[in-house]
């Protein structure tokens, strides 16, 4: 329990949205550094369109860690923004690409932001009935980061609106059909 969060707000209310944040903190540090490593990784035809298209979403990633890790101080409670911390509340893979052609990252990153943007909307189903300042603050992400993945699936979409990895459930198996498409 905190013993003082923002006005208004119930302390057992301010210590579930805080662990909920924490959640997300990690994930948002997860993907700031997967993006640094695609922008390290990828070669080929395309690589400066990409590797240069992935820097200002680290930025932006990082800027939301960072809201989310002031949002938690601001509601009484202390973000966790190790590596330990990330590895303790992970519950999905580490990212399994090497290096590889551009289309085979965004084949694969494209599923990357599936899960997020699926586990950021879930956050905000839940503190969305306890929060509505931090519910806010996850939209605005939210809306950020589906319009990023919207430009990694132009790089996969063919003139008639098909993705290159549609129906790929795993990284490698998405970064397959991207590449042997691309
Ligand atoms: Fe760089």
């Amino acid at each position: 329990m905190t013993s003082f969060t923002a006005p208004g707000l119930s302390a057992e209310s301010a210590t579930t949205v805080s662990a909920c944040l924490q959640e997300r903190l990690s994930a948002l540090n997860d993907l700031h550094l997967t993006l640094k490593h695609i922008h390290w990784n990828v070669v080929g035809a395309n690589f400066i369109g990409v590797h240069e298209m992935i820097d200002p979403q680290v930025d932006l990633v990082r800027g939301y860690a960072d809201t989310l890790a002031e949002r938690i101080a601001t509601l009484g409670s202390a973000p966790r923004g190790t590596a330990k911390a990330i590895e303790d509340d992970r519950s999905w893979g580490d990212y399994s690409i090497g290096r590889d052609t551009a289309q085979a990252h965004l084949g694969a990153l494209d599923l990357v932001y599936d899960g997020f943007i699926t586990s950021h909307r879930a956050a905000i189903e839940q503190i969305g009935k306890l929060d509505p300042i931090t519910e806010d603050i996850l939209i605005g992400q939210t809306a950020e980061l589906e319009k990023f993945q919207w430009f990694v699936r132009a790089h996969l979409e063919s003139y008639t609106g098909e993705l290159a990895n549609a129906g790929q459930s795993s990284e490698t198996a998405a970064a397959a059909a991207a590449r042997s498409a691309g």
